[in-house]
C-alpha cells in the first residue's frame, strides 16, 4: 500500500504541473485562462496563434505523464498503472488550480506511450482522422478516448485497458462543455482563433 500511495502521489505531483499556463505566461500572453475555451492544454494554447507554444504544451504534458509511467515502471507495472493514474489525475485537477485543471489528452497520450507504444499509436491514427475529417478537437479526442480502452482490452492488455477506462471517463466528464457545444454546433475547429 504505502508504494501505491506513492506512486499516485509521485504521479500527481508531476501531472499537476500547468505546462500550458506557465508556457503561455513566461511567453507574455498573459492567463491562457481567460482565451478561447479557457482550457490549459495545447488546443487551447493554439488559439494564441502560437503554434510552437502549442506544441511545446502537447509534448510537455505528454512527458509527464510519460514520466510518471517510467519512473515508477522500476517498482513494477502496477506501480507505473497506478503513477500513470495519479499524472491524469494531476493534470486534470490540479491543487495549484484550485483543482481546475485540463482535459487531460496530452497526458493521457504520454501514460499510454510509456505503457504500450501500439495503444498510443492507435490513440493518434484515430485522433488524426477524426481531427482530420472534423477539424474538432475535441471530438478527435473523445473519439480516441472512446475507441482505444476497447482496442487495448482486445489486444489482450486486460489491466491496461481498465486505466484506460478510467482515464476515458475523466476525460469525457471533463470534456463535457465540449460535447453541448459539438451537440449545438457551437464548438471551435482547429485553427480558428480564441
Ligand atoms: O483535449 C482538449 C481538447 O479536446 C479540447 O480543448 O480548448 O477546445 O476545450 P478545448
Amino acid at each position: 500500500l504505502p508504494l501505491f500511495l506513492g506512486a499516485l502521489a509521485f504521479g500527481y505531483l508531476l501531472g499537476s504541473i500547468p505546462f500550458g499556463l506557465l508556457l503561455t505566461r513566461m511567453a507574455g500572453l498573459g492567463d491562457i485562462r481567460s482565451i478561447g475555451s479557457g482550457n490549459i492544454g495545447a488546443t487551447n494554447v493554439l488559439r494564441t496563434g502560437n503554434k510552437g507554444l502549442a506544441a511545446a504544451t502537447l509534448i510537455l504534458d505528454a512527458l509527464k505523464g510519460l514520466a510518471a509511467v517510467l519512473i515508477a515502471k522500476t517498482y513494477g507495472l502496477d506501480a507505473a498503472i497506478i503513477a500513470g493514474l495519479g499524472a491524469f489525475v494531476g493534470h486534470c485537477f490540479p491543487v495549484w488550480l484550485k483543482f481546475r485543471g485540463g482535459k487531460g489528452i496530452s497526458t493521457y497520450l504520454g501514460v499510454l506511450l510509456a505503457l504500450l507504444p501500439l495503444g498510443c499509436a492507435i490513440f493518434a491514427v484515430v485522433w488524426l482522422a477524426t481531427a482530420f475529417l472534423s477539424r474538432y478537437s475535441s471530438l478527435a479526442a473523445l473519439v480516441a478516448v472512446i475507441v482505444v480502452p476497447v482496442a487495448v482490452f482486445l489486444l489482450g492488455h486486460a489491466h491496461i485497458a481498465q486505466l484506460l477506462t478510467l482515464m476515458s471517463a475523466i476525460a469525457i466528464f471533463k470534456h463535457r462543455a465540449n460535447i453541448a457545444r459539438l451537440v449545438s454546433g457551437e464548438e471551435s475547429r482547429i485553427g480558428d482563433k480564441g
